[in-house]
Parts: C-alpha cells; sequence; structure tokens
C-alpha cells in the first residue's frame, strides 16, 4: 500500500492509500479531490488531470510516453515536473509518494 500525499491548490494536503495498479487520478476521484478534473476519465487526452511530481518521486513510475510530452506542451502551467496523473501507476511500494495537484477547473 502507497502512501500518496496530494498538495492541493488550495494549499492544504490529503494522504490517501492507494493500492498497487490504481492511478494517481483515479485515487484523487475516488476521494472527492479537488484539483483533478480527468474529463476525458484517463485517456490521455485532455490533461485536466495535471500534477507536479518532485524528481525524487519520479522514478515509482514509467517515463512520460510522446502522447503525454505533446499534451503538458500545451499547459500554461507546465514545468519539468509536470505529469498527467491518469499515467502514474501505483506500484508496489510502501513509499510515501508526493504529488503538487494543478488545478485544472
Ligand atoms: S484524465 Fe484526461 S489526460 Fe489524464
Amino acid at each position: 500500500m502507497t502512501k500518496v500525499i496530494y498538495h492541493l491548490p488550495d494549499g492544504t494536503t490529503q494522504q490517501i492509500d492507494v493500492d498497487p495498479g490504481e492511478t494517481i487520478m483515479n485515487a484523487s476521484l475516488r476521494n472527492n479531490l479537488p484539483g483533478i478534473v480527468a474529463e476525458c476519465g484517463g485517456s490521455c487526452a485532455c490533461a485536466t488531470c495535471h500534477v507536479h511530481l518532485p524528481q525524487e518521486h519520479s522514478h515509482h513510475f514509467a517515463e512520460p510516453t510522446d502522447e503525454e510530452t505533446d499534451l503538458i506542451a500545451y499547459l500554461d502551467a507546465a514545468d519539468d515536473d509536470s505529469r498527467l496523473s491518469c499515467q502514474l501507476v501505483i506500484g508496489n511500494s510502501d513509499d510515501e509518494i508526493h504529488v503538487h495537484v494543478a488545478d485544472s477547473r
């Protein structure tokens, strides 16, 4: 069970336990957290699930696909830590993973 700490757009944090195989996006929606909208439902087509993933946590996830990188390039708030949370699948780890949620509303 991985603990994901969501740093939310309003400055608060929420800690969620996430099972392997679930995405950061899905766990956010499941807990009604603000910020991640996920209009396309996780198909890597909308970029309304934008998060900033600090470098020290990036090794938990696969490298972004070209599709993901192309979508991120259109975001005003994009930076080197930008990822689409529907593409961030939790693996087998007991670590804590921090993500900073962009406001996609
Ligand atoms: S939910 Fe649409 S790109 Fe992630």
